[in-house]
């Protein structure tokens, strides 16, 4: 650790240098325009130097924040100095020009970061117990510092893609990693097959897929996107596989078939909304927001780097949040609708245009410290679990 807190040392004035500047949201139609007009490697490599700098120093600057027993652990530790040896890597470059090599080197050096950050909050869980108001800072911590990931990793990936060797092109027709033309229907088959492949190694049978779509702009015509196809294949693959695994093990004793999982693509003015429903016997609503938050779930605890022989279809708990993640990076959102006893419809929103879909990134400024400070607040809504006697007590302070 030594170590470490000599890199910290030396680069912090930059860190403090570079997280004061805001980072600047890209919409996927700017994403694009970078791709398309002749475009120009040089001012597109002096916008993603400085931008990744500054989200790296926003994030760098925000993990300071968590609480001490947390940044101890040894697990979250090894992601910092992941954080500093690669922004050391970009400082390094800050006077020439860096090679593709070094961006993805620097990619693929944060591939681990939310296993490893789960692993973590397991450390620390384990030996502190769950705290709600620490639970509900690592929640505010880990969905910034997720999403921030989700966006360097855009912004390398595209440069890399679009200015690349060739050696890993972008398939034909996308620019970069976006496709202009997403056929919203085929990634929805797509991800569908691939966790129906899973669900079958791990249970020998999956539920079929049934599939609508209206499009209100342009009737019977298939809706397509402009969008980054993996990230929607991410959403819809973690959603299947819960939907899948839920209805396969409500009805695992039933003699007659699995009732399939549906899907419904609907496009309007605004919103492009993708509906997955199930019927696996839902979750109460008491547990939705749960089912969101990273400090409830991972449980059970699956090893990293284990050798599986079926890859299971629940992991660390962070099917859910990530998903979310990915919708609300370009301004979409990722509900959960459930009906207890029956089953769930979960829905995907997504911006229809993409001049609306912009980045939406993570600051570091004075609310974002205020939020690590308030400490745990008194409920200003009656508890029905509360003593009355202590209840008389509390109004008789107020009055
Ligand atoms: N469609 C669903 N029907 C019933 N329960 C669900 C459904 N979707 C999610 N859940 C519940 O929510 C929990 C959290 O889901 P989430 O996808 O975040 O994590 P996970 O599936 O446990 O693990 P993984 O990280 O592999 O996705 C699940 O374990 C399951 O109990
Ligand atoms: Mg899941």
């Amino acid at each position: 650790m030594k170590l470490l807190n000599l890199l910290l040392k030396d680069i912090t004035p930059k860190i403090e240098y570079y997280s004061r500047f805001s980072p600047s949201p890209m919409s996927i139609k700017q994403f694009l325009d970078f791709g398309r007009e002749n475009a120009c490697e040089k001012t597109a490599y002096m916008f993603l130097k400085k931008e990744l700098a500054v989200r790296l120093a926003n994030t760098m600057r925000e993990v300071t924040l968590l609480p001490g027993n947390l940044l101890s652990q040894p697990s979250v530790q090894l992601v910092q100095s992941w954080y500093s040896q690669s922004f050391e890597e970009l400082l390094e470059c800050e006077n020439r020009i860096m090679s593709h090599n070094i961006l993805i080197q620097i990619r693929n050096r944060h591939n681990d970061v939310v296993p490893t950050m789960a692993q973590g909050v397991i450390e620390y869980k384990e030996k502190f117990g769950f705290d709600p108001f620490i639970s509900s800072n690592v929640q505010y911590f880990l969905d910034r510092f997720y999403t921030s990931r989700i966006s360097f990793r855009m912004l390398i990936n595209q440069h890399t893609l679009l200015f690349g060797d060739g050696i890993n092109p972008a398939p034909p027709k996308h620019i970069g990693g976006i496709d202009p033309n997403c056929n919203v229907v085929e990634v929805v088959r797509d991800a569908y097959e691939t966790a129906k492949m899973l669900c079958e190694q791990y249970y020998t049978r999956a539920p079929e897929l049934q599939i609508k779509e209206f499009n209100s702009k342009k009737p019977n015509k298939p809706i397509q996107v402009v969008y980054v196809p993996s990230h929607l294949f991410h959403m819809l693959f973690e959603l299947f596989k819960n939907s899948m695994r839920a209805t396969v093990e409500l009805h695992e004793n039933s003699l007659e078939g699995l009732p399939p999982v549906k899907a419904l693509v609907t496009l309007g003015k605004e919103d492009l909304s993708i509906k997955i429903s199930d019927q696996g016997g839902g979750v109460p609503l008491r547990k939705i927001d749960r089912l969101f938050n990273y400090m409830y779930s991972t449980a059970p605890t699956p090893r990293l780097n284990s050798s599986q022989t079926a890859a299971p279809l629940a992991g660390f708990g962070y099917g859910l949040p990530i998903s979310r993640l990915y919708a609300r990076y370009f301004q979409g959102d990722l509900n959960l609708y459930s009906m207890e006893g029956v089953g769930t419809h979960a829905v995907i929103y997504l911006k229809a245009l993409s001049s609306e879909s912009f980045e939406r990134l993570p600051v570091f400024n004075k609310s974002a410290w205020r939020h690590y400070q308030l400490g745990p607040e008194a409920d200003d809504w009656s508890n029905p679990s509360s003593d009355p006697c202590d209840a008389s007590k509390q109004t008789a302070t107020l009055v």
